[in-house]
């Protein structure tokens, strides 16, 4: 296998936890973890000598330059994933100015100025957004939530967006929009729902398709979900 720079945001949980896994398998690539929880993703990936973990928040008003600053100690970037997320689920009326605020800056302004920090550094690179279902256009909707989805639905726009002021280059843009798989982001979004994919199951997905999906599609917006939600 070609060795890969990686960098996963969102890494301390869930389904960035178990893309770090994964994907450092492989002793040749190098991982770069990403999250605000440095603590926690030093303790999950102790044994693991291709990860290094790395403070970030994307609710902060520096985003690019904490980005330019982590992928200072990198040549290149070959692979980055926006897996990070927030969601909050309330009723569309008691939505505040902070939830809808802090929604679109984790979900998609940290999200862009992300990868303005990484493209320096990117020649040959995916890029991969992870967004959801409920920002997909024409899915199934839940009541509750409006910020998320909304601010979802704006990460595949991007994705677009992206891809057509760089159809000239070798970096590749793609969106997956997920479907349910079990962690403590689906159970604050629907309250003992139990999934049909584990998080495990889920980033084996993403983990394959960020290695190997470059050659075949870019600027593609691609449902992966069997279930409702
Ligand atoms: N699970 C599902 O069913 C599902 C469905 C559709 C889409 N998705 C999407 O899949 C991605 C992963 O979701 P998940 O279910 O694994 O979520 P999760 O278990 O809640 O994990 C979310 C991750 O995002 C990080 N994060 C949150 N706020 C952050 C901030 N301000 N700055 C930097 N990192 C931040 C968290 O790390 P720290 O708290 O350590 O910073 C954590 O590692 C998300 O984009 C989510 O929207 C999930």
């Amino acid at each position: 296998m070609k060795p890969r720079t990686i960098v996963i945001t969102g890494a301390s949980r869930g389904i960035g936890k178990e893309l770090v896994h994964q994907l450092a398998e492989y002793s040749g690539h190098r991982i770069l973890a990403l999250s605000r929880n440095v603590d926690r993703m030093e303790t999950e990936f102790e044994d693991l000598e291709n990860v290094s973990c790395h403070a970030f928040d994307l609710s902060r008003d520096d985003v690019k330059e904490q980005t330019e600053k982590i992928l200072s100690t990198v040549k290149t970037v070959d692979i980055l994933i926006n897996n990070a997320g927030y969601l909050v689920n309330k009723p569309f009326s008691e939505i505040t100015h902070n939830d809808f605020i802090t929604s679109y800056k984790i979900n998609v302004t940290g999200v862009m100025e992300t990868v303005q920090g990484a493209l320096p550094k990117m020649n040959d690179a995916h890029i991969v957004n992870i967004s959801s279902v409920g920002g997909y256009q024409g899915s199934v909707k839940f009541p509750g939530l409006t910020a998320y989805s909304t601010s979802k639905a704006a990460l595949c726009s991007f994705t677009e967006l992206f891809a057509e002021e760089f159809k000239e280059s070798d970096i590749a843009m793609n969106c997956l929009c997920l479907g349910a798989a079990q962690t403590e982001m689906l159970e604050a979004a629907f309250p003992g729902y139990q999934a049909p994919v584990s998080a495990a199951e889920m980033a084996e997905f993403i983990a394959d398709f960020s290695l190997n999906a470059k050659k075949w599609m870019r600027g593609k917006i691609i449902p992966v979900s069997l279930s409702t939600p």
